[in-house]
């Protein structure tokens, strides 16, 4: 049985789930139509067969929305009960206002407070973490974590290196303060850790539509405003920093990888997944993997993932579930939770 939470933290616990991804489904043999590519390629090296692609004018803001509402009625509660709303992503609707200021909006959560965190594939295990400090301080009580992002909106079609990895998609969780003698209520966080090696950001960037190259007809032509990847570099270092967290996570938590009922990692690519659950010494079959249909949504996979396997009966009240992350920055995450 683990320690209820030996990280100096009030009890804190993920009361509800929901995500949602956009109808449109574009498979691999859609993308061999586009780039020089072929569904046993992109199959063999990634393990992703389709993924979605938002509709003509759906923004993050809209996807973060429906995943938002789903986690409110999955937990129970309504908007005005949130008071913290923080909105991991890559592809805000804008630079400003916040995404979730938008979904505020959108869902009528007029008493929370609002803001949205960048830590690219990380983003939602790094929200998780800063909304727990808020309400380990007392001063939030519900908060609503959400990990979305329209990658389409960022992709050089003309790329196959980087085209046929990302998709669009939304996930939400709302995370809530516990009384004090909640210590084994379910959902509750045990341990988290995060990290960061900002000497790698070329690595993985979108370099240009910002301001260090604002955008200028030359460089949109040039395809700046799109994700560039050191693909081979990414995968080295995804593979290391995810084993670490993992392994830090737990061991914050008095628990070892054996303590494990299911791993839910970011669905990048499936050989970083095999090969992190072979380091850890974690059998295939406690690992949950979805990326074959949604490719990578970057913030939005690891809560899609955890909405799908708690619908799905794949992880059960009182199992150790291990959530890992990694991105560009390059940023890194792990939180142990109790489901
Ligand atoms: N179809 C066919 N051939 C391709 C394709 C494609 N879609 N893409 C690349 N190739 C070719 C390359 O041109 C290369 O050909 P060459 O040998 O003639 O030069 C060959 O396939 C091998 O390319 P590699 O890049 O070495 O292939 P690799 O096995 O490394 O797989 C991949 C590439 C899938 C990108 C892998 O490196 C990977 O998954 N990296 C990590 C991605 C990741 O984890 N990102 C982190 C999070 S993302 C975020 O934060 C937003």
């Amino acid at each position: 049985m683990p320690p209820p939470n030996n990280n100096h933290f009030c009890t804190c616990s993920i009361i509800g789930t929901g995500s949602y991804v956009p109808d449109r489904v574009l498979t691999n043999d859609d993308l061999s139509k586009i780039v020089d590519t072929n569904d046993e390629w992109i199959t063999t090296r990634t393990g992703i067969k389709e993924r979605r692609i938002a509709a003509e004018g759906q923004a993050t803001s809209d996807m973060a929305s429906e995943a938002a509402r789903r986690a409110l009625a999955a937990a129970g509660i309504t908007a005005a009960d949130i008071d913290l709303i923080i909105v991991a992503t890559v592809t805000p609707d804008m630079f400003f206002p916040s995404t979730a200021c938008i979904v505020q909006k959108k869902i009528e959560a007029w008493n929370a407070v609002c803001f949205d965190i960048s830590a690219a594939c990380s983003g939602f295990l790094y929200a998780l973490q800063t909304a727990r400090h808020y309400i380990n301080t007392g001063n939030r009580k519900t908060a609503l974590i959400i990990g979305a992002e329209k990658l389409s909106s960022l992709i050089n079609w003309k790329d196959r290196n980087t085209c046929v990895l990302f998709g669009d998609g939304a996930g939400a969780v709302v995370v809530q303060r516990m009384d004090d003698d909640a210590k084994e209520a379910p959902g509750r966080i045990l341990s988290a850790v995060m990290g960061c090696d900002g000497s790698l950001t070329d690595l993985l960037k979108v370099p240009g539509g910002a301001s260090a190259i604002p955008v200028t007809p030359e460089n949109v032509d040039q395809r700046l405003n799109t994700i560039h990847m050191e693909g081979r570099e990414t995968f080295k270092h995804a593979v290391t920093r995810m084993c670490q967290a993992s392994e830090q996570a737990l061991s914050m938590a008095g628990l070892t990888a054996a303590d494990i009922k299911m791993v839910i990692p970011h669905q990048a690519n499936l050989r970083i997944i095999s090969a992190i659950a072979e380091r850890l010494g974690i059998p295939e079959e406690r690992t949950f993997v979805n990326l074959q249909k949604y490719g990578n949504t970057s913030a939005a996979t690891i809560p899609v993932a955890l909405d799908e396997a708690n619908r799905s009966g794949a992880i059960q009240r009182g199992d150790v579930v291990l959530l890992v992350a990694f991105g560009g920055g390059f940023t890194w995450a792990s939180t142990v939770l109790v489901w």
